[in-house]
């Protein structure tokens, strides 16, 4: 007997339901990603082929549905309060006293756990289905993040649980998401994050679920709550039950009986909070039985049977010895305080960044002075103010030439940072000789920054296209360079003439067009020489690709230098063009549709998947390149606009009867 399509689809995602449980909730997978990978295309395929049997809950919707325009506002079923904060352990001993004397002496237990730092969110579930996700917002009124927060592996979008209940917990982002990010980011040449906080909150309340998506979002439920109320008699149970519910709960919890056993679980985490995936700020500690929790209730802030143990920030004085100025790949000029080195929560610290010239007159910093500095979750220690003024202090200036090559520095209006205007200068080569080599760039191994250093120094490398010409010979005059080695890093150039075109376009270090913007560049326009020959209204054709974007690339290839590196790696023999892939042709070929409203029969993303099976694109918001928009009833202001924009407006038959 043949299995049905919905048959094959409910087992695919039952399968791959426990194996996400499995991997982002318990961490311990039993298959590889790339098993996975194979089970979830399956799915996906399916779907496709069957899109009436496409539902909310499957896996495959957690990829990030449709931009959005903004966010819709709700009201918390009970208001979100925070925390009163403990300081020390003698304000922790001043919380415990008061609610010994609250219960009259009766005993009762805390529940302890770690204050992890992020954002909270409240995840609403009814007939066993996920339902809407909602942020703190003012504790009052927060934003409905529904198809964000779909996208976090570890939120389950189904539980055993029928009844309606309400999770409240904390949206992180682990160490390790945070550093991949900043280093994709560095290599798109965009800002970095200074916390997995603020690019945790910047991903939850991003437009583009997509984007929240590539974030790696991870959910660890708190807090347990059925139409306001609570549903256990103790905290303790809660926690289970939404663990054994599927749930993310911090298996690092303790049920204290005592106040000294709180400290020391306090104690212990503020000593080995640096050796755990994600960062914490201290321990939230909640007296564990619901009957007392209500006896003790609530200040118009706070429970006042809950508090947060708050560890001390790792702060330190220290003297800063210098101010030099690094020069990036773009040629932007950033102050660095080299201080003294000083210890500060087990890391000894000798550099903060200063950012650029206005912090520095914000801070009233100057050589010589002592400063406070800290370590946050902040990647890079910060200075926090100026503590005491030196004898003999003097105040930095900003070069006004480039420390490395003698180029002109100039700082254009508007701008924060001052640029090395040179392109050719030393240390912009050598960092974007660094990113040429990378493994997402070009992925030649073994050219890391002793050697661009070496390089560069010898004047044997004065643009990227000269490592293409590099001998044995030169290889082997440099400092600890054998043979073998040298012969090992000619091989690794030559492969690298093979890398595919994005990759080439990514190498060339053209500002704001990374890993991503590149691969659509190459897929829209297949080579770099119809790119360079782009006018701004065709580079804009491409997905993505605002006029920011294609200002800085048509701006790119105007300069004549760049021109000649283009010709060089040509030359070299690098891939310069890839072929465009055509899909087969559908009826919706290069069409664009916006839906609106509820259709008759069709859900959302059913419309969506018939669209796009069809060849169709399904965008957001209607712009003069919308095609069509599809209307059902109570459709707003996207059917407004429409017609103020005269795009053709279909119903859902006539959008049936294009498809066939
Ligand atoms: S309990 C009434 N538990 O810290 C219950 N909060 O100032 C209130 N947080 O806004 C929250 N880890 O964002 C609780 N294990 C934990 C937590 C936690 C982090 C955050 C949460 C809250 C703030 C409290």
């Amino acid at each position: 007997m043949t299995k049905t399509a919905q048959q094959e689809i409910d087992e695919l995602r039952q399968e791959l339901r426990r194996h996400e449980h499995l991997y982002y909730v318990l961490d311990q997978p039993e298959i590889t990603d790339a098993e996975y990978d194979v089970l979830m295309r399956r799915l996906r395929d399916l779907e496709t082929r069957n899109p009436d049997l496409l539902t909310p809950d499957s896996p495959t919707q957690r990829v990030g549905g449709k931009p959005r325009e903004g966010f819709v506002k709700v009201a918390h079923s009970a208001p979100m309060l925070s925390l009163d904060n403990a300081l020390n352990e003698g304000e922790l001993r001043d919380f415990d006293r008061r609610v010994r004397e609250l219960l009259g002496g009766e005993p009762f237990r805390y529940v302890a756990e770690l204050k992890m730092d992020g954002l909270s969110m409240a995840a609403h579930y009814a007939g066993g289905l996920f339902r809407q996700a909602v942020t703190r917002g003012d504790g009052a009124v927060g934003e409905d993040v529904t198809e964000n927060a779909r996208t976090i592996r570890s939120l389950p979008l189904r539980t055993p649980e029928a009844e309606p209940f309400e999770v409240r917990g904390e949206v992180i982002m682990t160490r390790r998401s945070f550093e991949k990010l900043n280093a994709d980011r560095e290599s798109e040449n965009l800002p970095k994050f200074a916390n997995p906080r603020n690019a945790a909150a910047g991903a939850l309340r991003a437009l583009d679920p997509a984007m929240t998506a590539s974030r790696q979002l991870d959910y660890y439920a708190y807090f347990l709550l059925r139409g306001g109320e609570y549903r256990f008699d103790s905290h303790w149970e809660s926690l289970d039950w939404l663990a054994h519910s599927g749930f993310k709960v911090n298996p690092k919890r303790h049920l204290c009986e005592s106040v000294d056993e709180l400290w020391d679980f306090c104690a212990k985490w503020e000593r080995e909070r640096d050796g755990l995936p994600y960062e914490i700020d201290g321990v939230v500690a909640k007296v564990d039985s619901v009957a007392q929790q209500k006896r003790l209730g609530w200040t118009a802030k706070a429970p006042r049977w809950a508090i947060a143990v708050k560890f001390a920030a790792r702060q330190a004085e220290t003297l800063v010895d210098n101010v030099e100025v690094q020069v990036g790949r773009t040629g932007a000029l950033t102050p660095v305080a080299h201080l003294a080195p000083v210890v500060v929560g087990g890391v000894t610290v000798t550099r903060a960044t200063l950012h650029n010239e206005d912090e520095i007159e914000r801070l009233g910093l100057h050589i010589g002075d002592t400063v406070l500095i800290e370590r946050s979750g902040d990647v890079i220690p910060k200075v926090v103010r100026v503590v005491r003024q030196g004898a003999g202090r003097r105040p930095f200036v900003m070069p006004s030439t480039c420390p490395v090559c003698g180029g002109e520095v100039v700082r254009e209006a508007g701008e924060a940072a001052s640029r090395c205007i040179n392109t050719n200068c030393p240390a912009r080569l050598k960092e974007s000789l660094l990113h040429f080599s990378m493994r997402s760039v070009m992925d030649i191994d073994g050219l890391g920054e002793a050697l661009v250093d070496q390089l560069v120094d010898r004047g044997l490398v004065k643009s990227v296209a000269d490592l293409y010409g590099l001998t044995l010979e030169q290889l082997l005059e440099l400092e600890r360079m054998g043979s073998k080695s040298a012969q090992k890093i000619l091989d690794n150039i030559q492969a690298s003439r093979s890398r595919p075109l994005p990759r080439v376009l990514n190498g060339l270090g053209i500002p704001f067009v990374g890993e991503r913007t590149a691969q659509i560049l190459a897929d829209t326009f297949g080579g770099v020489d119809v790119i360079a020959s782009a006018g701004l209204d065709q580079l804009q054709k491409a997905d993505e690709v605002g006029p920011k974007v294609a200002h800085s690339i048509a701006q790119f290839f105007a300069e004549p230098r760049n021109r000649e590196l283009v010709e060089r790696l040509r030359e070299a023999g690098l891939q310069f063009t890839q072929e465009i892939v055509v899909k087969p042709a559908g009826p919706f070929d290069g069409l664009t549709f916006v839906l609106t409203g509820t259709l008759p029969t069709l859900t959302r993303d059913q419309a969506k998947a018939r669209i796009e099976a069809a060849g169709g694109k399904v965008a957001g918001s209607v712009s003069r390149k919308t095609d069509f928009v599809v209307a059902g009833e109570d459709a707003g202001s996207k059917l407004d606009k429409a017609r103020a924009l005269g795009v053709a407006v279909l119903d859902e038959a006539q959008l049936l009867e294009k498809l066939g």
